[in-house]
């Protein structure tokens, strides 16, 4: 059986991946250090045979014994307000830790390394709907430099390991994905949203609401991540729903799916916020098949009942 390292496996993504994984027949190890996953995530996988759970940070290498053909790397704060809070640390993550994740499938003759990329290297995007050919508009000294730039010094040393050691290196452009497993205090839009309209609290949007986003179904961004781990596209490509909506259009299919009666508030707009957000996917359709499946009133269906069946905050 093939052996798959996934860095951040006990996180949001992290943990359906690994469960995607195990289904495939992938023997799985998640390495996390739980700094914003929990062991709740993957609470159902401890005892499946073939699934390891490492608690360890990867900025200071990943110590992992045995074979190794594939090695995802996942691990780094991924909610603005946390990434704000640990901008030293997820620069580490996203430069040092990367480095560790690659040094880890060098040192296996053949493995196979899938970097977690996301829609933020192409920062308040000029071109739409964003192609992994655009280069993106970045500050590179906003507050989301922190995690924007860690994230492209990610794909530039993913894409040099490739050119030096002849590695086999994928690069995923994650698009806003939710599901269940999408903490209510995470800090996204759909978080917030959905655990608002259920705590009958007013919905706050940023701005007059109009900027657009595009919302991916966790189940739905990992068969694309898997797709193309298992595939032989480099990438960058971009794994996402190309379905947009503004933020006010969200807030509102939130309170139809919820039934709630809450309010919507207006808050002033971010510093840095990007105006639109959707990716153009079509170089994952044409070399995976991939589409997504899920349209945003199953998706936001699906996570409001978890969220209802009660969250576990440890
Ligand atoms: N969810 C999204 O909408 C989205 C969008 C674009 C990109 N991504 C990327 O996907 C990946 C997973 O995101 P997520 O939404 O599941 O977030 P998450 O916070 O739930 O998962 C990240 C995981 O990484 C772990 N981690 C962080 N730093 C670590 C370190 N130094 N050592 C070991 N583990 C560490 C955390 O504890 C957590 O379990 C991230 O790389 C993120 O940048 C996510």
């Amino acid at each position: 059986m093939p052996r798959a390292v996934v860095t951040g496996g006990a996180g949001f993504i992290g943990s359906h991946l690994c469960r995607a994984l195990r289904a495939r027949d992938w023997e799985v190890v998640a390495v996390d250090d739980f700094s914003s996953g929990r062991r709740a995530n993957v609470d159902d996988l401890l005892d499946v045979p073939g699934f390891e759970l490492v608690e360890h940070d990867v900025v200071h290498g990943i110590p992992i014994a045995g074979s190794v053909d594939a090695v995802l790397h996942l691990a780094s704060p991924a909610s603005p307000p946390l990434y704000l809070a640990r901008p030293l640390a997820t620069l580490d993550v996203g430069s040092i830790g990367t480095q560790h994740a690659l040094e880890l499938a060098r040192k296996h003759d053949g493995a196979r390394f899938l970097l977690a990329s996301t829609s933020e290297v192409y920062g308040d995007p000029l071109v739409h709907p964003q192609p992994e050919s655009y280069w993106g508009n970045v500050n590179p000294v906003g507050p989301r430099a922190v995690y924007d730039e860690a994230k492209r010094f990610a794909e530039a040393t993913t894409t040099a390991y490739r050119g030096v050691y002849g590695m086999d290196t994928k690069i995923a452009r994650i698009f806003n994905t939710y599901g269940p497993g999408l903490q209510p205090d995470d800090g996204r839009v759909i978080s917030n949203f959905l655990a608002q309209a259920l705590d009958g609290r007013p919905l706050t949007v940023y701005g007059d609401g109009t900027q657009t986003r595009s919302f991916c179904y966790v189940e739905d961004e990992v068969d694309g991540l898997v797709r193309l781990l298992e595939s032989t596209h480099v990438g960058p490509m971009n794994i996402g729903n190309p379905g947009e909506y503004t933020v006010l259009e969200l807030a509102e299919t939130v309170l139809d799916v919820t039934g709630s009666r809450s309010p919507i508030e207006f808050r002033p707009l971010p510093h840095d916020d990007p105006r639109q957000r959707c990716p153009d996917i079509s170089l994952a359709s044409r070399v995976l098949g991939w589409r997504p499946r899920i349209d945003l009133r199953e998706g936001l269906a699906r996570t409001s009942e978890w969220y209802r069946r009660g969250v576990d905050p440890t």
